[in-house]
C-alpha cells in the first residue's frame, strides 16, 4: 500500500521490496528484483517483470533482451554500470518478481507493486522515464493503446510527486523477435537522448 512507501529512502524501500508479500508472486520467487542503476541517474528505464535468469541473479535484464538493451545503451553513451551520473541509467521493472513460467504480470500484481515503482521514480527524480513494452507503458501512463500508437513523442506526466517526460518503446524481446520495428526503437531512443540533451 502507498501509505507504506511515500517516505522510505532508498534502503528501506529497497528493504520493504525485499520482504515484499504483498502478491502470490513471492511464493514461487527466488528473490525480487528491485533494480540496477546510478541513484543519480538521469533516464529510469522500465521493464515488464524478471525472467527466470533475472530471478536467479537478481538483477534486470541479464538475459538476452538484457544484451540488445546495454547495445541500445551503449549506441547512446550510456551504460547501467557507469559511475558518471550523465553517464548513467536506472533499470527497473513494473513488477519485481518473476511470474511463474513468464506468464505475463495480472492486473492484481502490477497494481500491488505499483507503489514501489513510484516511491523509485520520485527518489531517482528522472530527467526521463523510458517505459518498455505494453506493461511499463499500462504502469506509467495508465494507458491499454498499443505501443505502435504511444511511441514516437514525448508524455509530461505527473507519478506521485514528480513531473516527468515519459517515451515508449517496444520490449526488447519484442524486437528480437520483431526485426522490423528495431529501426523504430532506435528512432525512439535517439528522441530519448534528444530529451537528455546528449551529445550526438
Ligand atoms: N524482461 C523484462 O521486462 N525485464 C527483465 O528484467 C528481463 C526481461
Amino acid at each position: 500500500p502507498r501509505a507504506g512507501t511515500a517516505t522510505l529512502d532508498w534502503p528501506a524501500l529497497r528493504a520493504a521490496v525485499s520482504q515484499c508479500r504483498a502478491c502470490a508472486l513471492c511464493e514461487s520467487r527466488t528473490q525480487t528484483v528491485f533494480g540496477v542503476g546510478h541513484e543519480g541517474a538521469r533516464l529510469m528505464i522500465v521493464g515488464e517483470a524478471p525472467g527466470e535468469n533475472e530471478d536467479l541473479q537478481g538483477e534486470p535484464f541479464v538475459g538476452q533482451s538484457g544484451k540488445l538493451l546495454d547495445n541500445m545503451l551503449r549506441a547512446i553513451g550510456l551504460a547501467r554500470d557507469a559511475a558518471k551520473p550523465e553517464q548513467a541509467v536506472f533499470i527497473c521493472n513494473t513488477v519485481k518478481c518473476r511470474p511463474p513460467r513468464n506468464r505475463n504480470p495480472e492486473p492484481a500484481e502490477t497494481a500491488k507493486c505499483a507503489p514501489y515503482l513510484e516511491r523509485q521514480i520520485e527518489l531517482l527524480q528522472p530527467r526521463l522515464l523510458l517505459a518498455m513494452g505494453r506493461f511499463a507503458a499500462q504502469a506509467l501512463l495508465g494507458s491499454d493503446d498499443a505501443i505502435g500508437k504511444l511511441r514516437g513523442r514525448v508524455h509530461q506526466r505527473t507519478i506521485g510527486a514528480v513531473s516527468v517526460p515519459v517515451i515508449v518503446t517496444y520490449h526488447p524481446a519484442y524486437l528480437l523477435r520483431t526485426l522490423a520495428d528495431k529501426a523504430r526503437a532506435w528512432d525512439d531512443l535517439c528522441l530519448a537522448a534528444s530529451v537528455l540533451e546528449l551529445p550526438a
